[in-house]
């Protein structure tokens, strides 16, 4: 059996998790002091957002150097206390990998600029100008307009589908290929557990670089979003190809126990799922539930698709750096984060491996960054559709900056108040902390007898009734008391979103407005 299995995850945005050093900026010190909360919660493997050299352009997304910590982060040493103390509490080390695009601060493009003949200039992808002498075809960039930006020394245009700081590489060239095959294992010698490939829908183009069809019209003062939804994304991303390069870093030396996460972005089952298995990636992320608003029927009914498309399960997500926090996206307030609650008791019935993302135990809400204060490259370009909410730093107690840091935080944001701090909510047994890690820990006390993928049986729109072995579990995502027939025998009760004294129950039971619970088979009275 392998370590991922029935595991939780715990992603940590490091530039806002703790600051040691008082930079104002998180680190591994900060890290490092901090990760008996991740114990205390009861998760087992901790994700790292990007730490290595950058220029920061997309904080850290931008890779100068993939061998190397950033100094604002720490350094080397900094990491190997880091790993030693996750391993000393039980947890494995999960780092972020970056491959589709490098930081334009890094050694291949500098290379790659001064010198078109160098064999670095392979490693990226450049262009002639298309006929028009504008950028060699219609993709745009995730981050606002198009994804080729003019190199003038050469007349070439350079491929991003980010940042113009970030250049796509080239994986259509063996060497890019084996400098990553090395770049993992330089990891997974230093004891690290798994990676998160970010953008891995994205590595393998279309091979003559064709144009994406439109599908939407596009209006002169679109958003990044919508000009980017204008399109259909045939040629840049989801390509089959891709699936090769992860099937090689699963026959790397320990690659069958090194956990292979993929960012794979796209919103359509089969294609995600497609990536998976077979010497593939161990799981996709599941982004069924991101981008859209609040919909009780339309959730169940994704979320079942998806779950029985796969048997292996997802790595589950509602929350990441990228989205704006679930009990905001989903109402806000006390509403927002029983709703969010809910979906994670169906995540915690499921195969698979559910990502916390840091504050995600608190109920967190969106934290609150004033246009001036705006640090993201997205937000930058659209305030609205800005990342920065879902960074502002994680509120540990009540003093100056909610104990961050000591010095000025790298992102300007409101204070948490006292409510929505670690200290505060460890001290209110009553907390979304503990009903949090209370599920958590239901989650890895019924893992022995919860087997199979979990069938979805009969229930009202908006509802879910997950059978799983011998553990139950009914969601209620609507805003009335839905009626659910439990299958035949008695169920124990063992978890409760509403933290209700339920009794054993059996036949039909009603499910009260947004809330969920999980049941155990009870022994037969014989
Ligand atoms: C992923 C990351 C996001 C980053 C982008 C480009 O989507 O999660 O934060 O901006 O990749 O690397």
């Amino acid at each position: 059996m392998q370590w991922w299995n029935n595991a939780v995850g715990y992603e940590v945005y490091i530039r806002s998790f703790a600051d040691s050093d008082g930079d104002g900026v998180g680190d591994f010190g900060g890290l490092t002091e901090r990760l008996d909360h991740l114990a205390w919660l009861g998760v087992d493997a901790v994700w790292v957002t990007p730490f290595y050299p950058s220029p920061q352009a997309d904080f850290g997304y931008d890779v100068a150097d993939y061998r190397d910590v950033d100094p604002v982060y720490g350094d080397m040493e900094d990491f190997r206390r880091f790993a030693t103390r996750a391993r000393d509490l039980g947890l494995k080390v999960m780092i972020d990998l970056v491959p589709n695009h490098t930081s334009s601060e890094h050694p291949w493009f500098r290379s790659a600029l001064a010198d078109p003949d160098s064999p670095e200039r392979g490693y990226y992808i450049f262009r002639p100008p298309g006929p028009d002498g504008g950028p060699p075809n219609n993709w745009l960039s995730h981050f606002g307009g198009p994804a080729w930006t003019l190199d003038p020394a050469s007349g070439e245009y350079y491929c991003h589908l980010f940042h113009r700081m970030q250049p796509d590489l080239d994986w259509s060239n063996p060497a890019v290929r084996r400098e990553f095959e090395e770049i993992v294992e330089f990891w997974t010698e230093l004891g690290v557990d798994g990676f998160r490939i970010d953008v891995a829908h994205a590595l393998t183009k279309d091979h003559d670089l064709r144009d994406n069809p439109q599908i939407l019209p596009l209006a002169s003062d679109a958003t990044p979003n919508q000009a980017f939804s204008a399109f259909e994304h045939v040629h840049d991303l989801g390509l089959d190809s891709s699936r090769e390069i992860f099937e090689a870093w699963k026959s790397l030396p320990g690659g069958s126990d090194t956990l292979l996460v993929g960012e794979v972005y796209l919103v359509d089952v089969d294609r995600s799922t497609s990536y998976m298995g077979d010497g593939g990636l161990d799981l996709c992320l599941f982004f069924g539930l991101n981008r859209r608003p609040w919909d009780p029927v339309g959730f169940v009914d994704e979320l079942r698709d998806w779950a029985e498309a796969s048997k292996r399960g997802f790595a589950w997500t509602i929350a990441s750096h990228d989205e704006n926090r679930p009990p905001t996206r989903f109402g806000g307030g006390e509403a927002g984060r029983r709703r969010a609650l809910s979906i994670w008791t169906l995540f915690c019935s499921l195969p698979g491996m559910p990502f916390v993302y840091q504050g995600e135990e608190l109920g967190l809400e969106d934290g609150s960054v004033e246009p001036e204060h705006v640090q993201d490259p997205v937000g930058k370009a659209a305030y609205h559709e800005g990342r920065d909410p879902a960074r502002t730093p994680m509120p540990w107690d009540t003093g100056p900056d909610n104990g961050f840091t000591t010095g000025a935080p790298w992102l300007t944001s409101g204070t948490r108040a006292p409510a929505e701090t670690v200290q505060h909510q460890k001290e209110h047994p009553d907390s979304h902390l503990w009903l949090f890690r209370d599920l958590l820990a239901t989650r890895k006390r019924l893992a022995p007898i919860r087997t199979g993928p979990g069938r979805w049986l009969p229930a009202p729109p908006g509802v879910a009734v997950v059978l799983s072995g011998e553990v139950l579990t009914v969601a209620n995502l609507t805003d009335d008391p839905g009626g659910v027939v439990l299958p035949p025998g008695d169920w124990s009760p063992e978890f409760d979103t509403a933290r209700g004294d339920n009794p054993v129950a059996s036949g039909r039971i009603e499910v009260p407005p947004t809330s969920a619970r999980v049941y155990v088979a009870a022994p037969s009275p014989l």
